[in-house]
């Protein structure tokens, strides 16, 4: 297939592209690279420097290259700015989107897979997370994508797009062969958070939070690997079928807590790393886990990292050869 994939140079898109591109499927990657990396971009894809904003740019790409589906990264993340400066992430989250979807129905293009989040479900009534509990995002981060689901909804109605909305939990690791991994600046994720620290980066980790309802009173979280993540797009861009609508958890269907992860990392790397406890921070829900069965009934996914060591050791392996990042 011909996929447009916009957010490529990103974390989890970069990993993606190099399983769609190993797979045999033809890749362009359209980035703005305002957090993304152009060495990211697997070199077997074509790669177009643009922003989503700019509708003339998209409809550029879209009028020469005549794609069978769409795939999309492209967004901001963080849940705590995402509270501060809401109107930048319902422009980047939302409206760019629109821009997309609006190119995407101008060019017949009816195959659109989505990067949701498990932040459409806020605060769930009850765990293992399953896809039809109800949406009750409790941030802005969260609303922006169960806006863009309801688009992909309103969508297959009016215009047959078929899409399928991957709601990750935490995306974590990196590549096994360690050409690529994480590189997010400012770091906002626990698992890079904690092996800075292990590189003399940082001088301690901070544990928002022991007296949550959990075996250990730390929050505890689904940590999907990113290659993992990387074959749910395969399947579901072979798989998605104009005016279907679906959307699937995509997570291991284990919780670690925040303790757990840090022991892990103290193992994997020999490091004592520092814990330093504070309190809750406002908003984090105290467990958050998937129930994956959906998604293994539709695609027959099975994820291969069901260890949260084996993932750590995959980030660590990236992390210690490259402590800068890119960069280095
Ligand atoms: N990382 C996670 O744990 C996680 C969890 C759930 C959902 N998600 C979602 O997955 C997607 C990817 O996350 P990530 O961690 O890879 O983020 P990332 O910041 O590493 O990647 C996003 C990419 O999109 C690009 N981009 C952003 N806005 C753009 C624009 N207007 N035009 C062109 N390019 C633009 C950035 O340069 C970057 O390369 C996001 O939509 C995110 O909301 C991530």
């Amino acid at each position: 297939m011909k996929i447009f994939v916009v957010g490529g140079a990103g974390y989890v898109g970069s990993h993606c592209v190099r399983r769609l591109v190993a797979a045999g499927h033809e890749v362009t990657v359209y980035d703005n690279l305002c957090a993304g990396h152009r060495a990211a971009v697997d070199p077997k894809a074509t790669f177009v420097e643009g922003d989503l904003s700019d509708a003339a740019s998209l409809d550029g790409v879209f009028e020469e290259a005549r794609f069978d589906a769409a795939m999309h990264f492209a967004a901001f993340l963080n849940v705590g700015e995402s509270v501060h400066e809401p109107l930048k992430y319902w422009h980047n989250n939302v409206a760019n989107t629109l821009n997309l979807l609006q190119c995407m129905a101008a060019h017949g293009v009816k195959r659109f897979i989505f990067s949701s989040s498990c932040a459409v479900y806020g605060e769930p009534e009850k765990l293992p997370i399953v896809e039809d509990l109800p949406k009750n995002p409790i941030n802005p981060y969260g609303n922006t994508k169960l806006a863009v689901e309801w688009m992909l909804q309103h969508s297959a109605v009016a215009w047959g797009l078929g899409s399928v909305a991957l709601r990750y939990f935490n995306a974590s690791g990196a590549a096994a062969d360690g050409r690529i991994g994480e590189d997010h600046d400012p770091e906002i994720h626990l698992i890079p958070l904690v092996l800075q620290v292990a590189l003399g980066q940082r001088p301690s980790i901070k544990v928002f939070g022991t007296d949550y309802p959990t075996p250990d009173g730390t929050c505890i979280r689904d940590y999907i690997h990113v290659e993992d993540l990387g074959e749910t797009h395969r399947l579901a861009v072979e798989g998605c079928q104009p005016g279907v609508v679906e959307a699937y958890n995509v997570g291991t269907g284990n919780g670690n807590s925040v303790r757990e992860i840090i022991a892990a990392a103290r193992e994997i790397t020999g490091h004592a790393i520092p814990a330093v406890e504070t309190p809750r921070r406002p908003g984090d829900p105290a467990s958050l886990y998937a129930d994956p069965t959906k998604l293994r009934k539709r695609y027959g996914w099975e994820p291969k990292y069901r260890d949260v060591k084996k993932t750590i050791e995959t980030a660590w392996r990236w992390h210690h050869a490259h402590p800068r990042g890119y960069d280095d």
